[in-house]
C-alpha cells in the first residue's frame, strides 16, 4: 500500500533536514504539484473534462494553442500566485513574464512548459509538464524578464511530471534524481523510483527520423552508423523510439538509458533550434545530469548557456554518457574539418 511509502512532502522535509534548509522549496512544491495533480486529472478525463482539441489561439513563438496548454498555464499561473515564494514566473505559453503582486511576492521564480507534447493530447498518448525554479537575484524585488536570464547551473530544483499510464514525478534539487508515482485515491506523490542513474552506455536512440535530410553532417554519421547496427562500426543493432513528447522521451531515457535528440537542421537554424532554454532544455539537462547523463548542444553544455532571451530556442542532445560524448566529439571532427 502506497501509505507505507515516504510521501513527496517527508521526501523533500527530510532533504531540507539534512542540508539544514528552510523548508521554503518543499511549499512551493506542494503548489507545483497542486497544478499538475490537476492537470493530471484533465488529461484522464479528456473529452468528458473539454481538454481536447485546439484553443484557436497562437503562443508567442507562433504555435497553435490546444485547449490544454492555455488550461495548464492558467492552472500553474493561479497555483502558484499566493503562497508566498516566488518573485515571478516565466512560461513557453506566455508573452512576457508573469508578475506576483507585491503582498504575495517571495524569493523563487518558477519558469515552466505547462503542457509538453500538445500534438498528442489528442490522440491519447503521453503528455507531461516540466518546471525549473532559480533564486530570484539579491536585491530584486520586482523582477524584469533579464533577472530570468540565469544559465542552468544556477537551478535550485527541477522537474518534469508525465502524465502515462501512470502519473509519475521526476525531481532533483542538485542531489541526485528520484521519481515518484501519483496515488490518484490518496491524491499524494509517493517514492517510488529512488536514486535514478542512466547507464552510461545504449542501444537506443530517439530523434524525429523525418527531418533528417535537413540535419548537420555529425548528427547523420551518429545516426547513419547507428542504422548500420551489427555490420557497421559500432557492431550493433540499436532500436529507435520517438514519442514526440520530451517528457516521454526522456523518462524512459531516465528509466533504461538511451539518448535523445533534437538537433540544429537547416529548417529551423533561424529559430537556433526547436526545444526551449528555459522551458524544456535546462530543466532537463539538470534532471540527466544529476542522474549520471550528459546533456549539450553537441557544441557546447546546455546548462552553462548564458541566456539571451526568455523564449531562447536551442539543440538538445541527452541521455547516456557515453553516447552523447561520441555525439560532441563528430561535431568536434567535423567542425575541425570544416
Ligand atoms: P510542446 O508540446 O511543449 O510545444 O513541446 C513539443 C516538443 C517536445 O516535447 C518534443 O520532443 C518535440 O516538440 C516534438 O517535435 P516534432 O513534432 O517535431 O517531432
Ligand atoms: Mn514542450
Ligand atoms: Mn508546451
Amino acid at each position: 500500500m502506497s501509505g507505507y511509502r515516504k510521501t513527496l512532502t517527508h521526501f523533500l522535509i527530510e532533504e531540507q533536514r539534512l542540508r539544514q534548509g528552510e523548508g521554503v522549496l518543499t511549499l512551493l512544491l506542494a503548489d507545483v504539484m497542486t497544478a499538475c495533480k490537476t492537470i493530471s486529472d484533465l488529461v484522464d478525463h479528456g473529452e468528458l473534462a473539454g481538454a481536447l482539441g485546439t484553443h484557436g489561439t497562437e503562443n508567442v513563438q507562433g504555435e497553435e494553442q490546444k485547449k490544454l496548454d492555455v488550461q495548464s498555464n492558467e492552472l500553474f499561473k493561479f497555483c502558484n500566485t499566493i503562497g508566498g515564494h516566488l518573485a515571478g514566473m516565466a512560461s513557453e505559453e506566455e508573452d512576457d513574464i508573469v508578475t506576483v503582486p507585491a503582498e504575495y511576492r517571495g524569493r523563487y521564480l518558477l519558469l515552466f512548459d505547462p503542457l509538453d507534447g500538445s500534438s498528442n493530447i489528442d490522440v491519447n498518448v503521453s503528455v507531461g509538464s516540466i518546471f525549473s525554479i532559480l533564486r530570484c537575484p539579491e536585491g530584486i524585488d520586482t523582477p524584469c524578464a533579464e533577472d530570468f536570464l540565469q544559465p542552468g547551473t544556477e537551478q535550485v530544483c527541477a522537474g518534469y511530471t508525465v502524465y502515462g499510464p501512470s502519473t509519475m514525478l521526476v525531481i532533483t534539487t542538485g542531489d541526485g534524481v528520484n521519481g515518484f508515482t501519483m496515488d490518484r485515491n490518496v491524491g499524494e506523490f509517493f517514492l517510488t523510483h529512488p536514486d535514478l542513474t542512466i547507464p552510461e552506455e545504449t542501444k537506443e536512440f530517439a530523434i524525429n527520423m523525418s527531418n533528417q535530410r535537413h540535419w548537420e553532417k555529425p548528427v547523420q554519421r551518429y545516426i547513419d552508423e547507428c542504422l548500420q547496427g551489427t555490420e557497421g562500426p559500432r557492431g550493433r543493432d540499436f532500436n529507435m523510439r520517438w514519442v514526440a513528447s520530451m517528457v516521454a522521451d526522456v523518462h524512459r531515457i531516465i528509466s533504461r538509458g538511451g539518448v535523445f535528440m533534437y538537433p540544429i537542421d537547416d529548417r529551423i537554424r533561424e529559430k537556433g533550434g526547436k526545444l526551449r532554454l528555459m522551458y524544456e532544455a535546462n530543466p532537463m539537462s539538470f534532471i540527466i545530469e544529476q542522474a549520471g547523463g550528459m546533456s549539450s548542444t553537441g557544441r557546447e553544455r546546455i546548462m552553462e548557456l548564458q541566456p539571451k532571451e526568455l523564449h531562447q530556442r536551442v539543440p538538445v542532445i541527452l541521455g547516456s554518457k557515453k553516447e552523447v560524448e561520441r555525439i560532441v566529439s563528430y561535431h568536434e571532427e567535423a567542425d575541425q574539418e570544416a
